[in-house]
């Protein structure tokens, strides 16, 4: 029994097929199951003695595996090439990624501002407890620090000074102040952070806008126009109507809640806004009496769900690819 021969022949068929119907026959010819060389073989096993079946029994099966082996990798790869020969087929299309729907929104947010002479500021988002609360008129006792949940950062030097994960954009508003000079007018996207559980409307991880203007006799009257027309343009509608309603932030003086109105659905609240405190005018440096302005601060993804009728905050974050391929 040469089992060596038999190896090297098949081997050699096998490396020399050039098509998958030609390997179809060798595997027929060595491993058919009614008269495969190989098949028949170890058939012939059993007239065997037990001595000889102990020899050429394992041998055998040895060999047996390594055709197997040998005929799976040709096919693989005579597969490939088939595959590769009809040009004309068509292909498999790749899919690209795309910008997530909270990218696409800002952008286009930041045209809308752009086109009303708004610059875009970036901040940290790892902050100072002085920028986020003390310099909006936030002190350490003050009762309204309860509105921000905080995620407070621990450091080497925390009993000096706290940092903190900013709980909203308005630390920008301080920082471009400091070392910047009236009249400008400046929008800030970016991340914020509250220690807070999560539901349909809330996450830990969120974006807000703020919004800055500073000049010389700035009123309430310029913050109606400029959100009224960014809202237009926002939700490409004439219709949008834009109410002011008093409320309170540290930060501003008169504080406002800002409210849209779509087409028949009813009065949303999108932003709190109002005109900037004196005592932060004169944090950042500047002389209250000189300069007046606005500020207001949106939840970005909020204006995205009212937008595109979007129900569940947590689905921007979910990873979710129905989801991330809608938009
Ligand atoms: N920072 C506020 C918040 O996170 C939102 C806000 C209110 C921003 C009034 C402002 C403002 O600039 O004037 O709830």
């Amino acid at each position: 029994m040469n089992i060596d021969d038999i190896r090297n022949r098949a081997t050699t068929e096998i490396n020399g097929a050039i098509s998958l119907d030609e390997l179809k026959e060798i595997r027929l010819k060595y491993l058919g199951r009614k008269k495969g060389e190989i098949t028949l073989l170890l058939k012939s096993l059993k007239a065997l003695s037990d001595e000889d079946k102990r020899k050429f029994g394992p041998q055998l099966q040895e060999m047996r595996e390594n055709i197997e082996q040998a005929l799976v990798f040709k096919k693989r790869e005579l597969s490939e090439e088939e595959d590769w020969a009809d040009v004309t087929l068509p292909g498999k299309r790749p899919e690209p990624g795309h910008l997530n729907l909270i990218t696409q929104t800002e952008t286009e947010i930041r045209r809308i501002f752009n086109s009303m002479n708004f610059s875009v500021i970036d901040g940290p988002e790892m902050e100072d407890e002085y920028h986020n609360f003390d310099a909006l008129n936030i002190p350490a006792w003050h009762p309204a620090r309860e509105m921000w949940d905080t995620f407070w950062i621990k450091t080497p030097d925390s009993a000096k000074k706290k940092y903190l994960l900013r709980t909203h954009t308005s630390p920008v508003q301080i920082r471009y102040m400091e070392t910047h000079k009236p009249p400008f007018q400046i929008i800030s996207p970016g991340k914020t952070f509250r220690y807070e559980a999560t539901d349909s409307t809330h996450e830990t991880n969120f974006y807000q806008l703020e919004g800055l203007m500073v000049g010389k006799d700035i009123s309430l009257a310029h913050l109606k126009f400029v959100i009224s027309e960014f809202f237009r343009q926002f939700f490409s509608n004439k219709n949008v109507k834009v109410r002011l309603r008093s409320s309170y932030f540290p930060f501003v003086e008169p504080g406002v809640e800002i409210d849209i109105k779509l087409d028949d659905s009813d009065w949303l609240e999108v932003a709190g806004a109002g005109m900037v405190h004196p005592k932060v005018f004169k944090y950042a440096g500047y002389n209250p009496k000189e300069w007046q302005g606005f500020a207001f601060g949106f939840g970005l993804e909020r204006l995205i769900m009212v937008k595109y009728g979007i129900s569940d905050i947590r689905l921007f974050n979910s990873g979710d690819l129905k989801f991330i391929k809608k938009f």
